[in-house]
């Protein structure tokens, strides 16, 4: 339901612009309330677009100074301009330039679209519609233009002037008749990009510079834009960015085509970073690390925003999007390129798993709700909010899959064609999906089902032993709920990798079918399932084995399989494949888990499991890898319990099956877990690698534990570790674990840790965070007075990301309180954000996209809360699209 008239965008409608232009010459003369915006196009008919078209080009809240045409007035009528558009209707019929002065208050631009200002100095962010913000334009990412910009500005308040592509020239101008120093630069990108890779930056900051040999023996200069005093944190950025260059080269073939590349880090940035050509900004918090200040966790994330965002350069920027509805063709498809590069670096089974993590934590419950939508969307009322897990995550996962199914050649061999054939243009999710068809010489078109179905496949799987015919025979079976749109849905390619495993380990498969399509399923262990159902049956098979299936997580599905206890014991003992292996635990706690609840929901205690707690023991005193025994023993979150169990769910019942597990585990593996808690106290000098990341890891996932099972003792460690941590990750592990009981010790901890980091807001972020999802009955009222912190301010998203996000995605218990006062509170917070930047407010409003799963109570009251946004009749386009849908 909608309440307003707004047609949607539909990919159907599209059509090729009608005019191009070639060449954007930009000149830019910063100020603070009043910057000078004079802008060249040079203009032509497009030979692919309708004759005689007229030109409209997009603008949003301009104020126009002058406008030309082949550097004349136009004549009267000639041109119709409004704030939102400049429009000519009968423009020549053959190339022609149009200069447009406008004017813009960056100062006042709270939206952070356009050219807005962080602290002091100048930035902007165009993707996907804000470069309209600066200057009139064909707004549309299949407009490539060869951009000039020449960028003026006071010398003491901007000495430092940035622009994509490469520095022509820089000089002083003459002092005004106000008696400021004026300075300019001027910038030429050589590669024609659409207008929102376009960036400029300008202010006083500090820098680090490096610089990097492609392989072909250019050389490229590196710099990092960061605060005054903060150069020292953007170390391991720039280490992760040499680091991504080169494994481009050898991954994927990819070099670096700028003479520089500049990344600035600023502190108020709506997302996490921009891949603007030659030119990244970034969200400060994806940029500045030191050991005493970054968790490891933040080491991982800086390495991976850096990567994702240089990997652009190639998948994005030299191929770029024909329209907005292929959206995942470049960051599906750079999120895939990221996680490999991580992989690479650290831990590939402890990465997958993690990846896997947050696939289902962000975007399972969001092809589960009212939300859903296709990776390849085909409507959208506002781009804004299809910046989503489906679309990124998801769309990495389908890539992921595709590579499984075609093999790692053919995908290699199909990632060289995409390169040859579509650098420099604008493309598609089918022009993408053609080369691996071509590559693989298979037919992908019910492959392509993936990018245009939504919601998540549920494949059941059902498994028979026949002792005397030595046969285990699988059946599998897929189906799929409707979504938004979607009543019906054509069966998947679901590639499902499988092993069965025996008392020592993997049994060799056998089938009974010989023919070249089996002979590769039997090879690779991937057996694809592309009908609703199918049968498999495995020969010469000995004895009962274990079913290890949807082995490294071969498909973005949700698994139904009833394995016995003792199958799961066998798959954590001896699986051979890392993911499955971890699976097996999360499955094994998910089904306590998921009883406990229904226990508690009956009024009755739930039964201890000593079978789970010995096979966690082994884990402990077996694994060699600390990190991978971190995940193993690390439960499935409240929310993940919640999406098992899938409907009228009862938060308070889960927060209590959780704590009550945790306990249980903390008491029966006391011993080991004391131990390892002392074998892996820091020695030696502070690494962020993946292997001291890990010791520290299942150190404190230990601890977490004991002060569950150990409340008195816990504490005991976590106050020594709290007093003594030398590195952020044990430092906020040990208030973490001591904020787990309210009372003196907490609040003093809390206040001392506001002390010592006051003076550093990504470290003050945290201390939000870990307030917003505390489960204690007055943690609202808490919140609610740390808005009013001198630390906190609505106007940052860093700053109400840490604060009312936190709350809303990471608190179960509370954001979903049963009188309804979580959901109020965000909404009120919606509703006070959304005139500011509606789209920090449209993303903290899809937290309600579970709502219809929670029991009868809970839901009314989160509907109501909803209904009061939606009858507003003023609202943003963004936070509009998301009540409406969420209601719908
Ligand atoms: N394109 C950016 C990225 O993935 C994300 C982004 C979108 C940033 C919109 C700002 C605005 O890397
Ligand atoms: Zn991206």
């Amino acid at each position: 339901m909608r309440t307003d008239s707004a047609e949607p965008v539909r990919l159907k409608d599209y059509k090729a612009p009608d005019y191009l232009i070639d060449s954007v010459d930009l000149n830019v003369k910063l100020h603070p309330t009043a910057a000078r915006v004079v802008s060249r196009l040079s203009i032509r008919p497009n030979p692919n677009g309708r004759p005689d078209a007229a030109l409209i080009l997009d603008g949003d809240g301009l104020i126009v100074k002058s406008i030309a045409i082949d550097r004349a007035a136009p004549a009267d009528g000639v041109v119709v301009v409004s704030p939102q558009q400049l429009a000519l209707a009968n423009p020549p019929q053959r190339p022609f330039t149009l200069d447009v002065e406008t004017e813009v208050n960056p100062t006042a631009n709270s939206r952070l679209m356009g050219l807005f200002r962080s602290g002091s100095a100048y930035c902007t962010q165009c993707e996907p519609e804000g470069f309209r913000r600066i200057t009139f334009f064909l707004d549309r990412p299949d407009v490539l233009s060869v951009y000039t910009v020449r960028l003026e500005a006071s010398r003491a308040e901007a000495p430092l002037l940035l622009a994509n592509g490469n520095l022509v020239e820089a000089g002083e101008l003459a002092t005004g008749e106000d008696g400021v120093a004026r300075h300019y630069a001027v910038w030429h990108d050589p590669f024609p990009k659409p207008s929102y890779l376009f960036a400029l930056v300008g202010g006083d900051l500090g820098s680090i510079h490096d610089a990097f040999l492609t392989r072909s023996g250019r050389r490229v200069a590196l710099g990092i834009y960061v605060e005054h005093g903060k150069e020292p944190l953007a170390a391991y950025a720039m280490d992760s960015l040499k680091r991504a260059m080169a494994w481009d080269e050898t991954a994927f073939g990819r070099e670096y085509d700028l003479d520089v590349f500049n990344i600035v880090a600023v502190s108020d940035f709506n997302m996490g970073a921009m891949e603007n050509k030659g030119l990244n900004i970034f969200n400060d918090k994806y940029v500045l690390a030191s050991p005493a200040t970054a968790t490891d966790a933040d080491y991982a994330h800086i390495e991976a925003v850096i990567a994702h965002e240089y990997f652009h350069n190639w998948t994005g920027n030299r191929i770029t999007c024909r329209d907005w509805f292929q959206l995942c063709l470049k960051e599906g498809l750079t999120v895939f390129r990221d996680h490999e590069f991580s992989s690479d670096m650290r831990s590939r089974a402890v990465h997958r798993i993690a990846d896997v993590r947050a696939l289902r934590a962000a975007q399972f419950p969001e092809d589960a709700g009212p939300l859903a939508h296709n990776v390849r969307p085909e409507t959208y009322y506002e781009i804004n909010n299809f910046y989503t897990a489906t679309i990124y995550e998801k769309g990495a996962e389908v890539i992921r899959m595709l590579k499984v199914l075609i093999g790692a050649e053919s995908f290699s061999r199909g990632m060289d064609l995409y390169f040859e054939r579509y650098d420099g243009t604008a493309a598609t999710v089918e022009d993408f999906i053609s080369c691996f068809a071509e590559a693989s010489g298979r037919d992908l078109s019910d492959f392509f089902r993936w990018y245009r179905q939504s919601g998540t496949p549920l494949l059941e799987a059902a498994s028979s032993y026949d002792a005397s015919a030595g046969t285990f025979t699988l059946h599998l079976e897929q189906s799929s709920k409707p979504t938004p749109g979607q009543d019906h849905k054509e069966p998947f390619v679901i590639p499902v990798a499988l092993g069965l495993v025996g008392p020592d380990g993997d049994l060799p498969l056998k089938t009974e079918t010989d023919n070249a399509a089996s002979a590769r399923e039997i090879e690779s262990g991937v057996f694809v399932l592309s009908t609703p159902q199918r049968t498999i049956i495995f020969r010469d098979v000995e004895s009962r084995p274990a079913l290890s299936i949807l082995r490294g997580f071969s498909a973005p599905v949700r698994l139904d399989y009833a394995a016995s206890e003792a199958d799961l014991i066998r798959l954590i003992a001896r699986d051979s494949d890392s993911f499955t292996r971890w699976q097996a635990a999360q499955t094994y706690a998910s089904r306590l888990l998921t009883r406990a609840v229904a226990d508690i929901g009956a009024g009755k205690s739930p039964a201890e499991d000593y079978d789970f707690v010995d096979a966690l023991a082994s884990v402990l005193t077996e694994s060699a890898d600390p990190a991978y025994a971190a995940q193993m023993i690390t439960l499935p979150s409240e929310a993940d319990i919640a999406r098992d169990i899938g409907e009228n769910i009862d938060p308070d019942a889960i927060h209590a099956a959780r704590f009550g597990l945790r306990r249980a585990i903390g008491k029966g593996l006391s011993s080991h877990l004391h131990t390892v808690y002392a074998r892996l106290a820091p020695d030696g000098p502070y690494s962020p690698d993946a292997a001291a990341a890990g010791r520290r890891a299942l150190r404190n996932a230990a601890l977490d534990l004991l002060c569950a099972g150990e409340p008195e003792e816990g504490a005991a460690l976590a106050s020594r570790q709290f007093a003594s941590a030398d590195t952020m990750t044990d430092e906020i592990a040990a208030l973490g674990a001591l904020a787990q009981t309210p009372g003196e010790t907490r609040e003093a901890a809390l206040k001392t840790f506001y002390r010592r980091h006051a003076h550093d807001a990504l470290v003050v972020d945290k201390w939000f965070a870990l307030q917003a999802m505390l489960p204690d009955a007055d943690t609202l009222s808490r919140i609610k007075d740390l808005t009013g912190h001198p630390a906190f301010s609505f106007a940052n998203p860093n700053r109400v990301r840490s604060l009312v996000g936190a709350f809303a995605t990471g608190n179960l218990t509370r954001f979903n309180a049963a009188d309804g006062s979580g959901f109020d509170f965000v909404v009120e917070i919606v509703l006070c954000l959304d005139p500011k930047n509606p789209q920090v407010a449209a993303r903290l409003l899809s937290a309600f996209k579970s709502w219809r799963t929670l029991e009868p109570g809970r839901k009314a009251l989160a509907e109501a809360a909803l209904r009061r946004i939606a009858v507003r009749d003023v609202l943003s386009a963004d936070v509009r699209d998301i009540v409406d849908r969420s209601l719908g």
